[in-house]
């Protein structure tokens, strides 16, 4: 008698291994993050991210419809506004560039469904996701701007609010500034657990939104920190959070897991600038083989347990599928 158990015999060929695997990627786990700006025909690369633009209006509504075409349907956007100043009033501005940006993608690409990032960095002149007094950011003044930008993304016609400013209460009071307006309807998509990253750099570049001092270590969360995750995740649950988001993504996967473990709401993993920027680099200089690499991150992240992935790759990766 052979004791010998022989694993690889399913992995002989293809159709084998295609057949026993356990993870599948597809476009609908895709969210594809985009960063509008004013004017027209703009189409300005970001030079940490190489394959990533500032996009003006008319071009965001281009670019949409064709990640469209290859199955993404959900962007989320972020603004990258010319004006900018102390309590970010851009953010919650009627005709302010996220705003505008809405209409005009739930305008004219008619699958397109847009999903708000919710926050004040890209809007404030020093660069903080709140209001400042004495060097320090508030919190609760905070809440107030955020809710009043929940609601003027939602008048835009913005299909999900995505709040990603990690003031305490974020939820509990962006969810009843909807409701008051009318708007009971529309989900809230926490970035629930969201570490003070590195990673994020590049999207600093992007969207202008570098703390001018300080750093955000007082309001996102310290990356050696677990616990503090499910703790974060469970306060956002009680707050009426609708979906989950865990943030960085690739070193990370073990609080993705954790977090999937704990809840049973929907959860999102944000693959994010960094990530994407060291994967570009890398392949750039012939280290690495992007292709290979980005599937291989993704499908890690959804084996981690996400159910959406946001990601600067969503476009390319679903055009290669297709
Ligand atoms: C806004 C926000 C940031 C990111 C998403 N929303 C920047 C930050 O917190 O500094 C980062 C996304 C990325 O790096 O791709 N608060």
């Amino acid at each position: 008698m052979n004791l010998i158990q022989r694993p690889r015999r399913l992995r002989r060929s293809d159709t084998l291994r295609a057949l026993v695997r356990e993870t599948h990627l597809t476009p609908n786990d895709f969210v594809y993050p985009l960063f509008v700006c004013e004017g027209e025909g703009v189409r300005r690369e970001i030079n940490s991210m190489p394959g990533c633009f500032n996009l003006s209006i008319d071009e965001l509504v281009k670019e949409v419809d064709l990640a469209v075409r290859v199955g993404v349907r959900s962007v989320i956007l972020f603004g990258v506004p010319d004006e900018k100043d102390a309590t970010g009033s851009q953010a919650y501005a009627e005709d302010g560039i996220t705003q505008r940006a809405i209409r005009a993608l739930k305008r004219e690409v008619k699958e397109a469904f847009v999903i708000a990032d919710n926050c004040l960095c890209e809007y404030t002149d020093h660069g903080h996701c709140g209001v400042i007094r004495d060097g320090e950011v508030l919190n609760d003044p905070t809440l107030d701007l955020l809710a009043r930008t929940a609601v003027s993304q939602a008048e835009a016609g913005a299909d999900i609010i995505a709040p990603s400013n990690m003031m305490d209460g974020f939820v509990a009071a962006i969810r009843a500034a909807l409701d008051n307006a009318g708007f009971e309807h529309l989900p809230i998509m926490s970035y629930a657990v969201k570490y003070a990253s590195g990673f994020y750099g590049p999207f600093r570049e992007a969207a202008g939104s570098t703390p001018q001092f300080g750093d955000r270590r007082g309001y996102q969360m310290d990356p050696a920190n677990a616990r503090e995750a499910l703790r974060e995740a469970a306060l956002d649950v009680e707050q009426g959070a609708d979906m989950l988001m865990v943030k960085p993504a690739l070193a990370y996967l073990d609080i993705i897991r954790a977090v999937r473990e704990r809840f049973d709401l929907p959860l999102a993993a944000y693959q994010v600038s960094g990530e994407y920027s060291m994967i570009k680099a890398a392949a750039r200089l012939g280290w690495v083989d992007e292709e290979r690499i980005v599937i291989e991150t993704l499908t890690a992240i959804k084996r981690a347990g996400a159910d959406i992935i946001l990601t600067y790759f969503a476009r390319d990766v679903a055009a290669r599928m297709a």
